[in-house]
């Protein structure tokens, strides 16, 4: 499933690169030809480390001699080509490491998963598990350039930043010791009165929570931090986003997610995200459950995947288990338009799920079961599908 949605993916790109305005103002970036991405080798590995605050790794399979995957593997270099540019002012330096030429320097840096994006930043790295776009990848590196820990200095900003991810906030002068910590720190007196936070007090902020959790013990190592923070990543409620999508989707519970579709600029997505929203708070304690809430759009290249392969209108909100094996899906039935489900009538049905009476398995035998002999759908697949590989091999 992964190599569907990385290959529709790799399409994004093509965005930047044909899109041109009549007038002057809003310049798409045009890839100007000129190579800054390093090939990466043992000569010059050490030297590329130590020259850039970031040094962003792509660690690939052997250039392929396929015609298609070439093609495929030149937008993942062009993806990182335009992303160098621009980037150019900003201290990155860009790579490519093979994994057969280069395994030994592979290696060394602790490489592991062939395909995957690497960022090395001080002693740390970080695996880029986005979408592999040139705007998803500029933001994810403008981020982690960016120092975890950040004052925040009026009340205002607080509400932009206790949204989409966790965070800590914190009140203390001396705060060196949480620089490495996972979570970001955040502190100014008149801020942290209007949060009733108190000094030497480390809260934590889930995803779309109003009330914090108070890191407990006294006082706190960074160890204390960054295992409470490791502990409680999985949050209840977490939106999908294009720069750690395919972390979040690897991130199963037992091979399913409970998946929420709801635009947020929709009357009814709004309201229907509002529902999930108290349901998620409700439950905020329970570490079973977890939803993954999706706006359509966010993603308007993957959205007639999904529409697809869940057989779902996505103009309407919608919520329903899949099975991250086979992409096998059942979804609650709210066909009604007026009638968005409450508060209740959700938990309700995430109890079955979670306790397993609602699960995607259980209508498979009418459709897939071939050795029910009940069933009146026949699949001679073995005998139509021999024949169909030997033309294709004769070609
Ligand atoms: C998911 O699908 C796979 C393959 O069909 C199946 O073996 C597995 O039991 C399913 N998992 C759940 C939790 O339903």
């Amino acid at each position: 499933m992964l190599q569907i949605w990385l290959s529709l993916l790799s399409g994004l790109c093509l965005r930047l690169v044909f899109l041109c305005s009549a007038e002057e103002g809003l310049e798409f970036p045009n890839f100007d030809g000129k190579d800054r991405v390093l090939d990466i080798n043992e000569r010059n590995y050490k030297k590329a480390l130590k020259r850039y605050d970031l040094l962003c790794l792509f660690y690939h399979e052997p250039l392929p001699a396929n015609k298609g995957l070439q093609k495929r593997f030149q937008m993942t270099e062009l993806v990182l080509e335009l992303t160098a540019q621009v980037l150019e002012d900003k201290d990155i330096g860009f790579g490519m490491v093979d994994s057969q030429k280069d395994s030994k320097v592979a290696k060394k840096l602790g490489l592991e998963e062939v395909g995957s994006l690497y960022v090395f930043k001080d002693d740390r790295v970080i695996e880029f598990d986005g979408e592999l776009s040139a705007d998803t990848l500029v933001e994810f590196l403008l981020d982690v350039l960016e120092d975890p820990v950040e004052m925040i200095n009026n009340a205002m900003e607080i509400r932009f930043t206790t949204k989409l991810m966790s965070q800590c906030l914190y009140v203390n002068e001396h705060l060196n010791f949480q620089r490495q910590a996972a979570c970001e720190v955040k502190t100014h007196n008149t801020v942290a009165k209007h949060l009733s936070l108190k000094m030497n007090e480390v809260n934590f902020y889930e995803p779309f929570m109003e009330e914090p959790a108070i890191l407990p013990g006294r006082p706190l190592s960074e160890m204390d931090i960054v295992e409470f923070v490791t502990q409680h990543r999985r949050a209840t409620l977490r939106k999908l986003r294009a720069e750690n999508m395919f972390e979040t989707w690897e991130d199963d519970m037992d091979g399913i997610h409970i998946v929420a579709f709801a635009e947020e600029e929709d009357p009814d997505g709004y309201e229907f995200l509002e529902i999930l929203k108290d349901v998620a708070r409700d439950n905020t304690n329970n570490p079973e459950l977890s939803i993954v809430w999706i706006d359509p759009d966010d993603f308007p290249l993957l959205t007639t995947y999904w529409e697809k392969t869940f057989k779902l209108d996505l103009f309407r909100p919608q919520i329903g288990v899949v099975n991250v094996t086979d992409a096998d899906s059942v979804w609650l039935d709210m066909s009604n338009d007026e009638d968005l489900p409450t508060a209740e009538e959700l938990e309700d049905w995430i109890e079955d799920v979670l306790s397993g009476r609602v699960n995607t398995e259980d209508d498979d035998e009418f459709a897939d079961d071939q050795d029910n002999p009940d069933s009146y759908i026949t699949e001679d697949s073995d005998e139509s599908r021999d024949p169909d590989e030997e033309d294709d091999g004769d070609d």
